[in-house]
């Protein structure tokens, strides 16, 4: 049986700046590629080029018969000196939205994804009492380029950022990104994040609002979705480990326009914290277990806990080699999501994560791209997952059928 989706659902595809555009040299993450004796695997360095290649990008977007196009605005190259707002990068970033106007894409802009200007770093990062006034002032530069955007996202994932910034400033050396534990146990066991440095993105987040709202734009934030589940009646534990974790960056949302939310895989709790992915069981190129279930389950939480807010999934997406393996786990994913909008649930639509084979934070081997990139030429190669998506978002629906019998022959 066919499985419909609301009128006006919007499909598309995500990405973010420093993971494609290439050449990020003055964010935080390139000074850490670079240093000598990097613990990170990879460098991002060209990326997939999509600094220069946007253009190719959203065609292929718009060719699949997607109707949205999510990326990221980069701080680093529109303030990449304290104070010094280049008005090149914000025409830049101009000519992509409208880039997705002129081809009937709704363009989601997030304005920060995980990537800051090195001196921001430097400067103190999220702990400086500075940080949101920093945020603010960026924010405030880039609202002219905004006019026609319906949807803002402030921070991508927080929570995620927070663990993140957490490592580093406990870690002291600052190396990596925390992708590396996060691959061996998924996200929900990283370590709980600073307070200190969730209030400041909880801050920043409203200071970003403001500001915005004030430019009568919609805005939101988009929350890791880490479905911590409790393991042998480990509820109390569930509850107290999510808490920091995720709850407190949902419950910020409240009121807002929309709630981002982004999904891919469980983790389970047990009396002592995060259990480790059972033995034998499927798992991604991330590490992370296969679990579409992961989006439906997600949503349904999120509902919950923040009623009357819509929602939109800002991504959910695999890390596989095979690309028959992404319409599988896609279509368990939209499934889920699927019974959550039949049960009164408000999701405005589907971003899939991610648009290309791009930078996974530390290494290009994990794919979760719809689309291949040539690591030499940057050639963009449609890969059959990206047109099943387009039938979907052209049908408005998902069709009947195994992953694999969908596969072939591919139109
Ligand atoms: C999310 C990030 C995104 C990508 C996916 C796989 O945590 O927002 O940039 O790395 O995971």
């Amino acid at each position: 049986m066919e499985l419909s989706f609301p009128e006006g659902f919007l499909w598309g595809a995500a990405g973010s700046a420093h993971q494609i555009e290439g050449n990020n040299v003055a964010s935080d993450l390139w000074a850490l590629e670079n240093r000598p004796g990097s613990v990170m695997r990879e460098r991002s360095g060209d990326a997939c080029d999509s600094y220069h290649r946007w253009h190719e990008d959203l065609d292929i977007v718009r060719g699949l018969g997607l109707t949205a196009y999510r990326f990221s605005v980069e701080w680093a190259r529109v303030e990449p000196v304290e104070g010094q707002i280049s008005l090149a990068a914000l025409a830049h970033y101009r000519r992509v939205i409208e880039g997705c106007l002129e081809r009937g894409l709704t363009p989601v802009v997030t304005l920060h994804h995980f990537t800051s200007p090195f001196w921001f770093q430097l400067a103190g990062g999220w702990l400086s009492g500075e940080a949101v006034a920093r945020f603010r002032r960026y924010v405030r530069a880039v609202l002219p380029i905004l006019d026609g955007v319906e949807w803002v996202c402030t921070i991508n994932e927080p929570n995620m950022l927070a663990m993140v910034a957490s490592i580093m400033n406990q870690g002291g050396n600052g190396e990596g990104d925390g992708r590396e534990e996060r691959a061996e146990n998924a996200a929900g066991a990283l370590p709980a994040p600073d307070p200190a440095v969730a209030d400041a993105l909880a801050a920043a987040h409203r200071a970003a609002r403001e500001e915005l709202g004030a430019a009568g734009l919609k805005s939101g934030w988009t929350v890791a979705n880490q479905n911590f589940e409790a393991d042998g009646g480990a509820e109390a534990e569930r509850d107290a480990w999510a808490w920091p974790r995720e709850d407190r960056f949902l419950d910020v949302a409240a009121g807002d326009d929309f709630i981002g939310v982004q999904a891919y895989t469980r983790v389970r709790i047990g009396p002592e914290g995060a259990l480790p992915v059972p033995e034998g069981a499927r798992r991604t190129l991330t590490g992370w277990e296969f679990y579409p279930q992961a989006l439906g389950n997600a949503v349904r939480y999120t509902a919950a806990r923040l009623p009357g807010v819509p929602i939109l999934v800002t991504e959910n997406g695999v890390a596989t080699a095979d690309d028959a393996e992404r319409v599988e786990y896609t279509r368990g994913a939209l499934a889920g999501l699927h019974g959550a909008i039949a049960d009164g649930i408000d999701v405005r639509g589907y971003l899939h994560w991610s648009l290309l084979d791009n930078y996974e934070w530390g290494s290009y081997r994990p794919t979760f791209g719809l689309v291949a990139v040539d690591r030499e030429t940057f050639a963009r190669t449609v890969k059959p997952s990206a047109r099943w998506l387009g039938g979907v978002a052209r049908a408005g629906a998902l069709p009947a059928g195994t992953a694999r019998e969908e596969m072939s022959p591919v139109g």
